[in-house]
């Protein structure tokens, strides 16, 4: 792998069996995942509705197989993600809950942190709760969800807490996009933990998503937002790095490759500069070649990872690892 911290990747479903993914297969996937990535995450099979579809069934069979590939292989894995709000994740069960809310939840996270105690290095303890800037809110800073509706803040205090109770060892995180950018929503990610470390909550750590374009947001504003978790302690997560370039570039030119090399390079510097060795829990890309991107779509093309449509590595990788 790239470095001595982790430096991981997601993965789609079928990473691991010989299947076709996006028109590229796995073997050329695993070919280049190998030699570069030393942690994944697993970009849909490891969420909500795929791991706990009905109140009293849990589908773990391909969450399994996936986990057991990447150990196989000498991979790390990284938990993703016990609680996100958004609607098609969760799971109609969940969005129709008549009776205790909170007991039901507490057995949808104690049941998969328990199933994969011991498999997973980390987990996305909840996802994407705060409010983006400008945005209504529950409790000052949380966005209006199903779960910050039923339980205000106390959703993601209790996540935590009986996350810890099943698996002492675990690394506990808070995961959420745009906090790397120093406004409001970085304001309240702050207040969010300090919250919890005043009430005893047991986070380890924030993942910052850092769906980035090239030239939003500035460095300045991303190492201060690092530098302001991990002055507080915390183990910081780069957690689903992508440079998208398609609002600057309707095509992938030599000067555009230039730019996002320059771009992987000094968001890993800032990296490095903003979290002491001992707090660096790793930078994730969010997908391995960019046809896999879940930005890059027909009709909106974007070129936004570290190898390209015919998996060879792009200047990025170069930029990536020459801050390293
Ligand atoms: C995305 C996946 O990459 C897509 O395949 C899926 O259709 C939607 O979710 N923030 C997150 C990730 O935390 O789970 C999302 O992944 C991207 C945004």
């Amino acid at each position: 792998s790239l470095a001595a911290f982790p430096i991981g990747v997601a993965v789609n479903a079928g990473f691991e069996n010989n299947s076709i993914i996006n028109s590229g297969t796995s073997a050329q996937q695993q070919a280049v995942v190998f030699p570069n990535f030393n942690q994944m995450t697993a970009g849909n099979i490891m969420k909500m509705g795929y791991l706990h579809p009905q109140e009293t069934t849990f589908t773990f069979d391909q969450a399994d197989a996936f986990v057991a590939f990447a150990h196989t292989n000498g991979i790390d894995v990284h938990g993703h993600t016990l609680i996100w709000h958004a609607d098609y994740q969760v799971p109609s069960f969940m969005t129709n809950y008549t009776g205790d809310f909170a007991a039901m939840l507490k057995t949808h996270v104690q049941t998969i942190v328990s199933h994969f105690k011991g498999q997973v290095v980390s987990w996305d303890v909840v996802n994407e709760a705060l409010a983006d800037d400008g945005q209504p809110t529950v409790d000052n800073i949380l966005r209006s969800s199903l779960f910050s509706q039923k339980m205000g803040q106390a959703f993601i205090d209790q996540a935590f807490v009986n996350a810890r109770a099943v698996d002492p060892q675990v690394d506990l995180f808070y995961n959420d996009y745009n906090i790397e950018a120093g406004g409001q929503k970085t304001t309240n990610l702050l207040a969010l933990i300090d919250g919890m470390r005043s009430r005893g909550v047991p986070i380890t750590g924030v993942g910052f998503q850092m769906h980035v374009t090239i030239d939003w947001p500035t460095i300045t504003a991303i190492e201060s937002s690092l530098k302001a978790v991990a002055d507080r302690g915390l183990k910081v997560k780069i957690s689903e790095l992508d440079v998208s370039m398609k609002s600057a570039y309707t095509s992938f030119t030599a000067d555009a490759a230039l730019r996002q090399q320059q771009r992987y390079h000094d968001i890993v510097a800032a990296y490095l500069r903003a979290v002491p060795a001992a707090q660096r829990a790793g930078i994730t890309v969010w997908g391995v070649w960019d046809t896999d991107s879940w930005i890059n779509q027909p009709g909106s093309p974007d070129w936004p990872l570290l190898f390209d449509g015919n998996f060879a590595p792009k200047p990025a990788l170069q930029g990536f690892k020459d801050a390293l």
